[in-house]
């Protein structure tokens, strides 16, 4: 299936897959094969993801947490080619590396660009690393369909590079994020097994095969999914990255990241937790204004609003309503 900017490789090789997941694929394999024979690759079709995978890191930030010891760190997915979101961010709340004392850590997130730019992308994306240091991308195709690899990545890299932070956010790059609020809110909250954000309890399957995120029943038979946080952005303590790594071997690895996580949280049996006011986390993009951004902590944007131009308008001295 060539979903990702109309290009289609084969990187994987089912054998290097065996014993790492209890998925069906690769259990397919386990029962094919000695090491040495190679097999027949074997695309994981249009809704399921390949995960897990031993990817790795082609740009890393390895010791920024080890320097910065953030409470929180903010790892924002987004496409290669995106500097101009990443641009706003760094010029807007991603330049508030702390709050009430606390060290925010902000990261970028990518995979790899496929087809004719991939090679001028990658040119750009090692110059703007060098000038920023906030990029870490991973060898995994990037596109839309791949999102759950990105997740369960991220995850992989704060197990790794950040164990010593006590909260991970992440955070889509069109939203507004209110840092003072996130680290307000996370002063007061659990440590452990706390996952927080836009809770929904009764997500619906969607069986319309036009849907943006459409999943047949053969795949998924209930008719609604376990409570999930919306991908916009949500909160994880930072003991629970290992436990959904581990988690995501037995569950199936659906391409919808926010309801893969919902899964993986169910097969842990740990609840989500909602937010302490159910205004703190918008889908629902909320019009700028400084009263309404001063009360929550993130929202979705209007696609034309001037993000740079209401950050500092947010700013300014004075009170907010
Ligand atoms: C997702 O990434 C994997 C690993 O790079 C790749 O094999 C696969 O083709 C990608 N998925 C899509 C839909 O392109």
């Amino acid at each position: 299936i060539c979903l990702c900017y109309g290009i289609c490789i084969c990187l994987f090789n089912l054998t290097s897959a065996t014993g790492i997941g209890v998925s069906h694929r690769a259990a397919d394999a386990r029962t094919t094969s000695a090491p040495t024979t190679p097999v027949p690759y074997k695309s994981p079709g249009p809704y399921l993801v390949e995960y897990p995978y031993r990817y790795h890191f082609i740009i890393n930030e390895p010791t920024k947490c080890q320097q910065q010891k953030p409470f929180v760190v903010l790892v924002v997915p987004v496409a290669p080619h995106n500097r101009a979101d990443r641009d706003i961010i760094r010029r807007t709340w991603g330049s508030e590396s702390s709050a009430l004392d606390k060290v925010v850590t902000l990261v970028f997130l990518l995979g790899l660009r496929s087809g004719e730019e991939a090679e001028k992308i990658q040119d750009q994306l090692l110059e703007e690393s060098k000038e920023h240091g906030d990029l870490i991308q991973s060898n995994f195709l990037d596109c839309y369909k791949n999102l759950t690899i990105k997740t369960m990545v991220m995850l992989e890299w704060l197990d790794a590079y950040c164990p010593s932070a006590a909260y991970a956010m992440k955070i889509d790059s069109d939203m507004f994020l209110n840092v003072p609020n996130l680290v307000r809110m996370l002063a007061d909250a659990p440590r452990t097994n706390y996952f927080t954000g836009l809770v929904t309890k009764s997500g619906l399957v969607l069986r319309d095969p036009k849907s943006k995120w459409y999943i047949p029943a053969e795949i998924y038979p209930e008719p609604v999914y376990p409570p999930y946080a919306l991908g916009l952005g949500y909160v994880v303590s930072l003991d629970l990255q290992k436990k959904l790594v581990e988690a995501s071997s037995h569950v199936l690895p659906i391409y919808i990241e926010d309801v893969f996580l919902g899964m993986c949280m169910k097969n842990l049996g740990i609840p989500l937790t909602e937010p302490p006011k159910w205004n703190y986390f918008n889908v629902l993009p909320v019009s700028y204004s400084r009263c309404a951004y001063s009360k929550l902590v993130a929202t979705t944007t209007h696609q034309h609003a001037d993000r740079v131009k209401d950050w500092e308008d947010f700013k300014k001295p004075g009170p907010y309503c």
